[in-house]
Formats: C-alpha cells, sequence, structure tokens
C-alpha cells in the first residue's frame, strides 16, 4: 500500500515536472544570458600565486592565450590551475579579482617586498595580454571594460601580514591600484585573529584598536574590507566598526557545511544590515563533506539568499587556489553552467534579473557605496597610529 502510492507520488510528480519543463522551456532564456548583460565579477583567483610558485613571476614562457589544460605544467596534477583566457571567455568572466597573495611563512620576514612582487606580476600579466585583459580600479571601470569587451582586471591584497603593521604599506597599495585587503590569511596578526582560532574556539584578542583603526582607513582610502579568512568574532566586529559595506571574497554558508572559512547566519544577518556582500567559494572542500558538485554551490548560493537576501550575494570561486573543484564546476570555464542550473532549478527566484545581482550588479552596488563614503570623508586626515609592539617587520 505505502510503496504502490509512493510510486503513484513519484510518477505524478515526474508527470507534473514533464509538463512543467515542456511548458516553460519554449519561452525559459538560459540563466548564462545574464552574464551577456552584466559583467560576472570574481572575488578571487590566486593565478599570480601560481605564477610565483612555478615560474618564479617569470612571464616570458608562460601563454596565457593558449588553452593550458593539457599543458605540462599549468595542466599538470600538481598545479592547483584553472585559469587561462579561453577559458575565461567561454566561462563569460567580465571582471577578475586576481589575488596578490604571499605565504604567511613570510609574515615576520620579507612579506611586504614580495607582496610587491605579487602586485607587478599581476600588472606585467594584464600588460602583456592587454587585448584581453584591462587594469580596473573603479566601479564604473568594470562597465566601461566590460563594455570594450575587456576582463576587468581588479587587484586584491589576500592578508593583512602583507602590510607589515604599517598603515603607510596599507595607503601605498591603495595607490598601487589595490582594492581590497583580506584582513588576515591563515595566521593570527599582532591585530586580527584568523579563522584558524574557530577550530579551538579559543579567540583571545578579536579586532584590536589598532585593527579597528586600520578598518577605518580602509573606508577612507575606498578599499573594500575584505573578511574571508577572518575569524567569526573579527567578522563581527570589523562589520559594526567598519563605516562602509564590507565583502566575503571567498567564502560560503557555515549552516550548508560548517567550515570556519564559511559564514554563520547571524554574520549572514549583519551582512545584510551593513549593506556588504558574501562572494561564494566554490572549492570542494568548502562547501560539501565529500564529492563536492555544482549542486553544493547551487546550495550555499539559495542559502545566502534565504538568510541575507537576493542583494547581498555574489561569487568568489578561489580557482587556482585550490586542490580541489566540484564536479560540474571544474575551472573558469564553467560558470554558465551553474548560473543555468540555478535558473532551471528555480525559475521563480532565478529570474534573470536576479542572476545579474548574483553575477555583478550586487558587488557593483558595494564598490559604489565604498567609493560614495570614501569621498564623504575626503577631509578627513590619514591615519597616524603605529602599532605599539617592537617586532615590527
Ligand atoms: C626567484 O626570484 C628571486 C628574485 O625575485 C630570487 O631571489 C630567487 O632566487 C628566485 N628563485 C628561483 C627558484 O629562481
Ligand atoms: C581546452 O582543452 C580541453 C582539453 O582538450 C577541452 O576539453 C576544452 O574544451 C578546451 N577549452 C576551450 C575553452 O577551448
Ligand atoms: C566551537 O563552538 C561551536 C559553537 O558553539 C561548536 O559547535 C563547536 O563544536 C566548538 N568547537 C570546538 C572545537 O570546541
Ligand atoms: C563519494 O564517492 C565515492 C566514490 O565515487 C563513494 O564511494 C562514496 O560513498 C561517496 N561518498 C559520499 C558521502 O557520497
Amino acid at each position: 500500500m505505502y510503496k504502490s502510492s509512493l510510486v503513484l507520488t513519484v510518477f505524478f510528480v515526474s508527470y507534473v515536472n514533464v509538463i512543467h519543463t515542456a511548458t516553460t522551456k519554449k519561452d525559459h532564456v538560459p540563466g548564462r544570458s545574464a552574464l551577456d548583460n552584466f559583467p560576472l565579477v570574481d572575488g578571487h583567483n590566486d593565478l599570480p600565486h601560481n605564477l610565483y610558485l612555478k615560474l618564479n613571476n617569470t612571464l616570458k614562457g608562460f601563454h596565457f592565450d593558449k588553452n593550458l589544460t593539457g599543458d605540462a605544467v599549468f595542466g599538470s596534477s600538481d598545479c592547483s590551475c584553472h585559469t587561462d583566457l579561453q577559458r575565461l571567455r567561454k566561462g563569460k568572466v567580465g571582471a577578475q579579482f586576481w589575488a596578490a597573495y604571499v605565504s604567511c611563512d613570510s609574515k615576520s620576514e620579507n612579506a611586504v617586498v614580495r607582496t610587491l612582487d605579487q602586485i607587478d606580476v599581476i600588472k606585467r600579466l594584464i600588460n602583456r595580454y592587454n587585448n584581453d585583459l584591462e587594469l580596473v580600479t573603479t566601479a564604473d571601470g568594470i562597465i566601461d571594460a566590460f563594455n570594450r569587451k575587456k576582463i576587468a582586471s581588479l587587484i586584491g591584497v589576500e592578508g593583512g601580514h602583507s602590510i607589515g603593521n604599517r598603515m603607510s604599506v596599507l595607503r601605498l597599495f591603495y595607490e598601487l591600484g589595490v582594492r581590497y585587503l583580506t584582513l588576515t590569511h591563515v595566521c593570527h596578526l599582532d591585530w586580527a585573529e584568523s579563522a584558524e582560532i574557530d577550530k579551538t574556539n579559543s579567540s583571545t584578542i578579536g579586532l584590536t584598536n589598532f585593527g579597528k583603526k586600520i578598518v577605518l582607513e580602509m573606508n577612507r582610502l575606498g578599499m573594500l574590507v575584505d573578511l574571508s579568512h577572518v575569524s567569526y568574532d573579527v567578522m563581527k566586529q570589523a562589520i559594526s566598526v567598519s563605516r562602509a559595506p564590507v565583502i566575503f571574497s571567498h567564502s560560503s554558508a557555515r549552516a550548508v557545511y560548517n567550515h570556519v572559512r564559511n559564514v554563520a547566519d547571524d554574520v549572514l544577518v549583519k551582512v545584510k544590515e551593513n549593506g556588504g556582500i558574501v562572494m561564494v567559494n566554490f572549492y570542494s572542500g568548502f562547501i560539501a563533506s565529500a564529492n563536492a558538485t555544482i549542486r553544493d554551490v547551487v546550495n550555499h548560493i539559495n542559502h545566502i539568499v534565504d538568510i541575507a537576501g537576493i542583494d547581498h550575494v555574489g561569487i568568489g570561486s578561489d580557482f587556482d587556489g585550490v586542490p580541489d573543484t566540484p564536479v560540474g564546476l571544474e575551472d573558469v570555464s564553467k560558470y554558465p553552467d551553474l548560473f543555468d542550473l540555478l535558473s532551471e532549478l528555480n525559475p521563480d527566484r532565478w529570474t534573470i534579473k536576479h542572476l545579474e545581482k548574483l553575477a555583478g550588479r550586487n558587488f557593483l552596488r558595494v564598490f559604489k557605496e565604498v567609493e560614495k563614503i570614501k569621498e564623504s570623508l575626503i577631509s578627513e586626515p590619514p591615519a597616524e597610529d603605529l602599532l605599539e609592539i617592537s617586532n615590527q617587520v
């Protein structure tokens, strides 16, 4: 009895689905068309770190215009590599934040200098491939580049260790074109704790007074405050002190998969109040316990919309920075499949207009607001605070 009614139900549901698909297929616009209307902005790609690891930042023998899928170095299994120009184009990427990242090993040594190397290699890459890439430092610049069919290329510094505890370096990074600073990477700083602390629930300093002043100085400069990688406490403290909307350049939802790199629901509520954005990370290890697929990414995106609303979600793949990618989202050519799938699974939520928000409209709103707040703070003097410790870099 139970079994036969289940079979009937399954039959009925499939039948309804068939009818539904048949009636909607005809005039259903594929989700990927959103990416032709508005630039897809990806919050985080670690290609520059791979240029350092594999080529010591030497571009002479690097062929970014070739399909690198089968390349001996950039296509090999020991390279966390997912990016080249052909695949970026196929993936309809409109704007990319390239991460200027140096490992925490350099923290008390030469982090600042090595970060300059990474900013420099990003600029050399953009110049070398300037038929396709264009250095962009403003929200309007993203739209202009998109209209000229260029991939807007922005720079984000991943990890506060890169500023060597100095406001001066933060300001000069801005002058070099850097538009976000991730407050920490995986190491704790003298002024902020990383998400690693949440693994043992042993938070002590959170965001210190100096850390809060860094956030305020970033607001004054027009530098986006990136809270991916910081601890739960630092997320909340930074949001409450920031005068501008914040971003998570590459983080997903803790309620969907409990990992310290993801954002908890109560923080998602704060992001909504703050007007900020969580740009969803695709890394298999952050989105599911095993066998991650594109469906898991859909679940993270939908959860963030459920809690924070449609205006506070974006994309921050983490391509080139992770050893495993989900089935269906293997490299930068696959974003259109994600947009198709969202609209296929839930056409009522994921209208083309809403897919444009996910792709880039939400991020553009945040960036413009950060620029507006910079303008409003134009008469505020630069912060002259020094970190009161002896082991400055
Ligand atoms: C990489 O380049 C730096 C200078 O930028 C140099 O000091 C270092 O020896 C180089 N490493 C390798 C493995 O070539
Ligand atoms: C790159 O090459 C791989 C393997 O040959 C192929 O599957 C893929 O479609 C190619 N990508 C592009 C954008 O041509
Ligand atoms: C840390 O706290 C969270 C929330 O209270 C809890 O779920 C988790 O199990 C704790 N982790 C450790 C390692 O104690
Ligand atoms: C993941 O896939 C492997 C083999 O493909 C399978 O053995 C395993 O049961 C799967 N794990 C889960 C949690 O589904």
